[in-house]
C-alpha cells in the first residue's frame, strides 16, 4: 500500500447499505498514508452521517453542488483536481447509471466529470439489481470510457439474497485503490534524480539557497518508484520526508550534489533534474563568522558546476531530463536550455503569479525533439505522473 502515501483520494459514497464499510475505508486509506475527503451523496446520507466521515478523515464532508459556503471553501472544481484519485465505494446502481450518462446534477456526479483524475466504482448493491443487463451495460460503458471497477464480491446480502453484488472489502477496496498508482512503466529501470535547494557555506552559520521546497522532485521521485523504477534521490535540504521505497542522499552544496550524481550517474537509465542548483558559490568561504567589523562586505562568487550538462555529456550515459523555471521566454529559453546542455528532454515551467517554487500547484511545457506537449496545472503529484508517463514513453522510443 506503499503507493497511497501522500495521495489525495476523494471517496464518494452513495445510497447503499454498504455505505458502513466506507467509514472503515476511511480508516485503510489513511493509514496507508492518504489524505482523504468524503462526498456524501443524499442516498448516502440516509446510511451514515457526515460526522462519521468528518471525524474519520479529519476533513469536512462536502454534500451540496450549490451551496456557496461550500462552494467558496473548495468547489466542484477544487475537488476535482485535488485528488489523485476518486473512488465511489459503495457505488449504488443509481449512482453507476447517472455516472454513465455522464450526469452533473449532484456534487459527486459533477466531480466525477470534471476530474483528470482516475476514478474506480465500487458496486454495491441486490444480485438482481447486479445481473440486470440495465447495469451492466452502464458499468461497461464506464469502463470502455477508461473507468475503473473494484469488484463486486459474491456471497450473503443485506436483503437475505445470495449473490454477486456485495461491495468488496475496505482493505481490498485500498489495496486496489493504491494499485491505480502502480503503472509499471519504468519496471526494472534505475532512475535517478535531483531534488530541493543547494545551499553554499560563506561562513560556519550562513548560506546563499534559494526558495525551492524540493516538491516537485521528491513527486517525481515517488512517480517513478510507483511506476516500477528502483529510484536514488540526491537531495539538498528540505523539510520533506522521503518517499516510499525512494534511496535518498542528502547534500547541502551543488559540489557534493555533482560529487553524489557523479558516483550514481554511471549506473542509471534515466536522469531527472529537478534541483535548483545554485549558480554561484562563495569563493573561499569563511573558516569562521564573519563579524559586523565593516559598512559593506563584498562576495566575490565562482561558477559551480552544471550537474545536469555533466550527466548528459557522459558517453552512454543515461536518458536525462532538465527543468526549466522561467519568468518569461518560457519556451524560447527552455529549447535553448535543451540544446545547450544536451539533454532529451526539459520540462518548463513558468514561475511567479503563484506557480512555482512555493506552491503545490505546477504546470509545465514538456519538450524534446520531436515537439512540445502541454501538461496543464495541476497538483504536483498529479503533474509528476504524467511526467513520468512521457518520459518512459519518449525513453522506450530512443531504445527505438
Ligand atoms: O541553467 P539552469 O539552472 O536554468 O538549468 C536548470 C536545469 O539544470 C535544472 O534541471 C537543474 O536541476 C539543472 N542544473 C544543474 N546544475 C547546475 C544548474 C542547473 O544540474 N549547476
Amino acid at each position: 500500500m506503499h503507493s497511497l502515501a501522500n495521495k489525495h483520494i476523494l471517496l464518494g459514497v452513495t445510497g447503499s447499505i454498504a455505505a458502513y464499510k466506507a467509514a472503515e475505508l476511511v480508516r485503510r486509506l489513511r493509514e496507508g498514508g492518504a489524505e482523504v475527503r468524503v462526498v456524501l451523496s443524499a442516498g448516502g446520507a440516509e446510511f451514515v452521517t457526515p460526522l462519521t466521515f468528518q471525524a474519520l478523515s479529519a476533513n469536512p464532508v462536502h454534500s451540496e453542488l450549490l451551496d456557496t459556503e461550500a462552494e467558496a471553501a473548495m468547489g466542484h472544481i477544487e475537488l476535482a483536481r485535488w485528488a489523485d484519485a476518486v473512488v465511489v465505494a459503495p457505488a449504488s446502481a443509481n449512482v453507476i447509471a447517472r455516472l454513465a450518462q455522464g450526469r452533473a446534477d449532484d456534487l459527486l456526479a459533477a466531480v466525477c466529470l470534471a476530474t483528470e483524475a482516475p476514478v474506480a466504482v465500487a458496486p454495491a448493491m441486490n444480485q438482481q439489481m447486479w445481473a440486470n443487463a440495465a447495469t451492466q451495460d452502464n458499468l461497461q460503458r464506464l469502463r470502455e470510457r477508461g473507468m475503473h471497477q473494484f469488484g463486486p464480491a459474491e456471497g450473503d446480502q443485506a436483503c437475505g439474497e445470495t449473490g454477486l453484488g456485495r461491495m468488496l472489502e475496505a482493505t481490498d477496496i485500498a489495496r486496489h485503490t493504491a494499485g491505480l498508482f502502480d503503472t509499471g512503466a519504468l519496471a526494472g529501470l534505475r532512475v535517478l534524480v535531483t531534488a530541493g535547494p543547494t545551499q553554499e557555506a560563506i561562513d560556519p552559520v550562513r548560506y546563499l539557497s534559494n526558495r525551492s521546497s524540493g516538491r516537485m522532485g521528491y513527486a517525481v521521485a515517488q512517480a517513478a518508484a510507483e511506476a516500477g523504477a528502483r529510484v536514488t534521490l540526491v537531495s539538498g535540504p528540505t523539510a520533506l520526508p522521503t518517499p516510499p521505497r525512494v534511496a535518498r542522499i542528502d547534500v547541502r552544496s551543488a559540489q557534493d550534489m555533482h560529487e553524489a550524481v557523479q558516483e550514481q550517474a554511471g549506473g542509471a537509465d534515466i536522469f531527472i533534474a529537478t534541483a535548483a542548483v545554485a549558480d554561484y558559490r562563495p569563493a573561499a568561504p569563511a573558516e569562521k563568522k564573519i563579524k559586523k567589523t565593516t559598512d559593506t562586505l563584498s562576495l566575490e562568487l565562482v561558477r559551480n558546476p552544471d550537474i545536469l550538462a555533466g550527466v548528459a555529456a557522459l558517453p552512454g550515459g543515461p536518458f536525462t531530463v532538465g527543468f526549466a523555471a522561467e519568468t518569461e521566454n518560457l519556451l524560447a529559453y527552455a529549447r535553448d536550455k535543451l540544446a545547450r546542455k544536451g539533454l532529451d528532454m526539459i520540462a518548463a515551467n513558468r514561475v511567479g503569479g503563484g506557480l512555482g517554487f512555493e506552491a503545490e500547484e505546477n504546470a509545465l511545457s514538456v519538450i524534446d525533439a520531436n515537439g512540445v506537449t502541454e501538461l496543464p496545472q495541476a497538483a504536483k503529484s498529479q503533474l509528476a505522473r504524467r511526467l513520468i508517463v512521457l518520459i518512459a514513453k519518449h525513453f522506450r522510443r530512443r531504445l527505438g
